[in-house]
Formats: C-alpha cells, sequence, structure tokens
C-alpha cells in the first residue's frame, strides 16, 4: 500500500521544464491547494529533477495511477488539484500520452538555455564532489 493516496512530482530543477512555465509557482500553488483541502497528510507533492520529458514542459507526474502531464501552466493547478487529485477524475485536455522512457524534444530551446543546462550540470558535479569530500573526511575523523 501506498503511504499516501496521491504523490505528485513536478519538474523543477530539470534544466528546460522551467524555460516552459514558472514551475516554482507551479509547485507553491498545488501545495497551496492541496493545504487548503486539509490533506497534507494524504497529498504529497514534491519538486524533482529532471523527469525525462524535457521539450513538453513544465511536465508533472501524479502516482499511483502514473498520469503525466505536459505544457502545464499555474492556472491549471486548481483544475488539476479538483478533478485529479480530489476528484479522481484525469484532466485530458493535459495529459501526456508518452511511450515509456526518454522522450526528451529539446532541439527547439535557444542556446542560452543549453548553456543553463551545462552550469546546472557544472554545479551538480561540484556538489557531488564535495559531499564526497565531506564523506572522507568524516570518516578519516571517525578513524582517528
Ligand atoms: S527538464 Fe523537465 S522533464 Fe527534463
Amino acid at each position: 500500500m501506498s503511504q499516501f493516496k496521491k504523490h505528485v512530482f513536478i519538474c523543477t530543477q530539470g534544466p528546460y521544464c522551467g524555460f516552459d512555465g514558472d514551475t516554482e509557482t507551479i509547485f507553491e500553488r498545488m501545495k497551496r491547494q492541496v493545504g487548503a483541502y486539509g490533506l497534507n497528510e494524504e497529498i504529497r507533492v514534491n519538486r524533482a529533477g529532471c523527469l525525462n520529458q524535457c521539450g513538453h514542459g513544465p511536465i508533472l507526474v501524479v502516482y499511483p495511477e502514473a498520469v503525466w502531464y505536459s505544457n502545464v501552466q499555474a492556472e491549471d493547478v486548481d483544475e488539476i488539484v479538483a478533478t485529479h487529485l480530489i476528484g479522481d477524475r484525469i484532466v485530458e485536455r493535459l495529459i501526456f500520452d508518452a511511450p515509456p522512457g526518454n522522450n526528451k524534444r529539446v532541439d527547439h530551446y535557444p542556446a542560452a538555455v543549453h548553456a543553463f543546462k551545462d552550469a546546472t550540470e557544472k554545479l551538480q558535479k561540484e556538489r557531488e564532489a564535495l559531499r564526497q569530500a565531506t564523506l572522507r573526511t568524516l570518516q578519516q575523523n571517525a578513524e582517528s
């Protein structure tokens, strides 16, 4: 049995969806709407990294149904919450019916967006290197 009645993942941290719409506002609005229904314990809304559906964004997915929505805008959030998360009916006009797997389509983005993606990946590598260095330091301190 799932821990939550519904679990929503919104691509807020992927490199492309944030250029297709205001993903942070989508996230904040959905959290607020779910809270307004008093359902924070039953419906979990999470930020997510890239969901491998770039170019169709903003993308979000609702589990346990594994229903994907594309081109979601902030003004669509109230309908998704009321219809799907509360009413258990899919919002057909936003459904993303893609085959399983990676469905990235990113050629249409301007060079600046690709540069943003490259910079983001570089930062993630630096963060991971820092985490590894910190782990080594902790292990060394524990052994001494
Ligand atoms: S950037 Fe959102 S799915 Fe890849």
